[in-house]
């Protein structure tokens, strides 16, 4: 019995120092490059650069698996290009590790919109409900982004990119919604989920 124990215990013990490591390996990488743009903490101020504190471990995994191979193009496409899968899963659990923050809502009508539409879409013209998927407090899930606290700037972009079909890495769900909003809906549930 006590060997058992013993044995169990020495294997939470392992699993624990392969998990700090692979934190030490994912902080060691960001220190030297994701920095510059997201932040020590997934979190730069400047709002050309999506938040990654609170991101979804798997949804990071994956969006950097895709800016590798070139499935999602844009600028992260060479920051990706020398991380390996060790590196991607570790830099996903270490950027959804870190407490997600909201910003201040600017304009308080306009979000008021964004909140209508994001929990019942826009029946008139065909627009799902984003918490369906998204959830009620747009966390996510584990595959799915989390949209809470994002800059608006960058929401607005991804919309944008969805509906021109520049970002086509995933399934094509969010390209027939984009699709669908007008600009004033895409602004709105911007604002809305950016202080959210
Ligand atoms: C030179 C600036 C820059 C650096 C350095 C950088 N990124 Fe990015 N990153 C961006 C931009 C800009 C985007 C927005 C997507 C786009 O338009 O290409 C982005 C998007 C992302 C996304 C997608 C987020 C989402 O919500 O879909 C992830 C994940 C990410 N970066 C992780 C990293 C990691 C990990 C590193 C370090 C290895 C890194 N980035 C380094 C600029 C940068
Ligand atoms: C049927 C499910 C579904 C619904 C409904 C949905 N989404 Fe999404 N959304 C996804 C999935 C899956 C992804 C990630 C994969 C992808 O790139 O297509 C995503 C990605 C996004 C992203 C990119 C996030 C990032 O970090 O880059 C934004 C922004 C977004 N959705 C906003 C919305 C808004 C706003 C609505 C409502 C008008 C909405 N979504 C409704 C499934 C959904």
């Amino acid at each position: 019995m006590i060997r058992i124990l013993v044995v169990l215990a020495s294997i939470t013990m392992v699993a624990g120092a392969a998990q700090a490591a692979d934190l030490a390996r994912a902080e060691a990488i960001v220190s030297q490059v994701c920095h510059l743009c997201h932040g020590q903490d997934g979190e730069n101020s400047n709002a050309v650069y999506p938040r990654l504190a609170g991101q979804n471990a798997a949804y990071i995994t994956k969006q950097l698996a895709d800016f590798k191979s070139g499935l999602r193009k844009g600028t992260m496409n060479s920051m990706a290009a020398g991380l390996d899968d060790a590196d991607m899963a570790a830099l996903g659990a270490y950027f959804s590790s870190k407490p997600a923050k909201a910003h201040r809502v600017s304009e308080p009508e306009l979000a008021a919109v964004g909140q209508y539409i994001y929990e019942n879409g826009n029946k008139w013209s065909g627009v799902a409900s984003c918490a369906s998927c998204h959830g009620a407090a747009a966390a996510g899930t584990d595959k799915l982004p989390r949209l809470a606290g994002q800059h608006a700037r960058y929401l607005v972009t991804q919309l944008k990119d969805f509906n021109t079909r520049e970002r086509t890495n995933d399934n094509a769900v969010m390209q027939s919604i984009a699709s669908k909003l007008t600009e004033l809906e895409i602004e709105a549930v911007a604002r809305y989920l950016s202080g959210k």
